[in-house]
């Protein structure tokens, strides 16, 4: 091998070593980069099987109804992300919660609290471009459940890229009862990543974060 030769093969074994680092040290910004996933919580018995008609981000109006859903209106807008904090756009997401009386639409509730005829209780969305989202509808009720009390709490079924994560969220005004809620505590130390930011007055925002 003549010197030029061997210089330019040690200048390409740096430059390879080079990139190699690079590319290393590319990997460990994007591993302090990575999110925690949002815990998956149980789907419950109250998974609407039997549909309304009205599926839109509004849960407290429905078409040709006077009035407006019983309870505290509040919006909660959020982000639907991967594990690497990229927006994840056109995710799908269904979410379902009780009234403000504690009540499902659902023939397994058989709570006596009243149904509200008109509070939609179910939507399904998807988020923007920027994995933005958005709903208005009331603050849940907690409510009394065979494991016991609920804590106030909207169910998410949310189908990202390949990630499908079916989790609760719950309310960061309520943190003397989530500490209770049996399904809350068994997320031990997760559990903070299910709980909104609360977003001025009766606005909440939760950003869910798929594996993909
Ligand atoms: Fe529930």
């Amino acid at each position: 091998m003549r010197d030029d030769d061997h210089l330019m093969s040690r200048r390409a074994f740096a430059g390879t070593a080079l990139a190699a680092a690079t590319l290393l040290g590319a990997g460990v910004a994007r591993a302090a980069e990575m999110k925690a996933m949002t815990p998956g919580q149980t789907i419950g018995p109250f998974y609407p099987i039997q549909r309304l008609a009205e599926a839109d981000a509004d849960l407290t109006m429905i078409k040709g109804h006077k009035n407006r859903a019983k309870g505290t209106v509040i919006e909660v807008t959020g982000r639907v992300l991967d594990r690497y904090g990229n927006p994840v756009s056109g995710a799908k997401l269904e979410l379902w919660q009780c009234n403000a009386a504690g009540r499902y639409a659902h023939p397994n509730d058989v709570a006596t609290a009243p149904l509200d005829p008109d509070f939609q209780g179910f939507a399904a969305i998807a988020s923007g471009k920027q994995g933005e989202w958005r709903i208005t509808t009331i603050k849940p009720a907690g409510y009394e459940s065979p494991i016991g009390h609920r804590t106030p709490h909207i169910h998410f079924d949310v189908s990202g890229r390949t990630h499908r994560l079916i989790t609760q969220m719950y309310f960061p005004d309520e943190e003397a009862t989530n500490a209770k809620d049996a399904l809350y505590k068994e997320m031990g130390g997760d559990a903070v990543r299910t709980v909104a930011r609360a977003d001025g007055v009766a606005r909440y925002n939760w950003d869910i974060v798929l594996m993909d």
